[in-house]
């Protein structure tokens, strides 16, 4: 698999008035081959959309990032928001369909609207193109679909609609920010399904990023566990979830509820994700861990590498 994007430690700092007021990644790397779902996991907080954003080339203002970016072996300019290849090489499907709309247009029109930019094709040939993925993407009944406002139409059938309409200039790099989140089951699954038959067929990368392990097990190959703006945990989804390294990793799969017998009290793991992570010594996880020593607390552990292809930043990874 050769890669399509490599993110090699990555940060993004925040700063008010020449002094810097957070540091909400601090050195992200990963890879997505062609091909290849790979997934951010993370609570809330860790860094997953300003990790998404960076790669788009879309790091709100004030944001001053550091390290690199490739795509496609062209290095991105990180400081500099670039549109021109944004939807022909990377698309970006949102959370929640309902708002990533326009309410006041139909969805024909804002799919056309995409193409328009990229491309020079007639009316009549967009059109054609367009109908064409709102059927790839499991759509029953695409003219309608087409002539439909926003409002129309179920948030299932939005969320294929805007999957159809980040594929219309056939990006060799989806990023999906939370795409089943606001789904209920049955409809997540389904779109789950539909991202990798998609892949398979089209054979484009994928970032996906969302909170639930239970998501990454569904539908990623990779997966990078992210904990306060950091890489903690990195391999294959088989490898991660079957024999995770990171005590975080461990509480995240803990916390799931399948894997619990009906009744019995889930395990949450205690404590939040520091919000300001300026003045962290040491890990960030330490505060948390059941496993922590005192070392946790002056160590900043690297990301090493415990088994092949697997990596973990614990300094007890080995032991436990
Ligand atoms: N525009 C901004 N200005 C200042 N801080 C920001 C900005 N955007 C994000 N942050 C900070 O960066 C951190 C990471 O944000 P991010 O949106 O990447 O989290 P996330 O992992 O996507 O969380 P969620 O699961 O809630 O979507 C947050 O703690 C937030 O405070
Ligand atoms: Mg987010």
């Amino acid at each position: 698999m050769s890669e399509l994007l490599v993110v090699d430690d990555l940060t993004v700092a925040f700063s008010a008035r020449g002094k810097t007021t957070n540091t909400p990644l601090r050195g992200i790397s990963l890879t997505v081959g062609q091909g290849e779902i790979v997934g951010i996991v993370g609570e809330t907080g860790s860094g997953k959309t300003l990790t998404g954003l960076a790669v788009l080339g879309l790091l709100p203002g004030g944001a001053v990032p550091g390290g690199r970016i490739l795509l496609d072996d062209s290095e991105r300019d990180l400081a500099r928001p670039n549109s021109s290849d944004r939807g022909r090489v990377v698309s970006i499907v949102f959370q929640n369909p309902g708002t990533a709309f326009n309410p006041v247009f139909t969805i024909g029109s804002q799919m056309h609207d995409v193409i328009t930019r990229h491309r020079s094709l007639s009316k009549k040939a967009q059109r054609a193109h367009i109908l064409d993925y709102l059927t790839q993407v499991g759509l029953p009944e695409p003219e309608r679909v087409y002539r439909s406002y926003p409002h129309e139409l179920s948030g299932g059938m939005l969320q294929r609609a805007m999957i159809a309409m980040a594929l219309l200039c056939e990006p060799r790099l989806l990023i999906l920010d939370e795409p089943t989140t606001a789904l209920d089951v049955t409809v997540a699954k389904q779109i789950l399904q539909l991202i990798r038959s998609l892949r398979d067929r089209f054979g484009f990368g994928v970032l996906f990023i969302t909170h639930s392990l239970g998501v990454v097990h569904e539908v990623c190959d990779t997966v990078a566990v992210l904990y306060a703006g950091r890489v903690v945990e990195y391999g294959t989804t088989a490898d991660v979830l079957g024999d995770p390294k990171h005590p975080y990793t461990r509480g995240l799969l803990d916390a799931l509820p399948a894997r619990h017998e009906h009744g019995q009290p889930l395990e949450a793991i205690p404590g939040a994700v520091p919000g300001n992570l300026l003045s962290i010594a040491g890990c960030a996880f330490a505060d948390r861990c059941r496993f922590a020593i005192d070392a946790c607390r002056t160590i900043d552990p690297p990301l090493d590498e415990i088994a092949p292809g697997h990596r973990a930043a614990c300094i007890r990874a080995g032991e436990l």
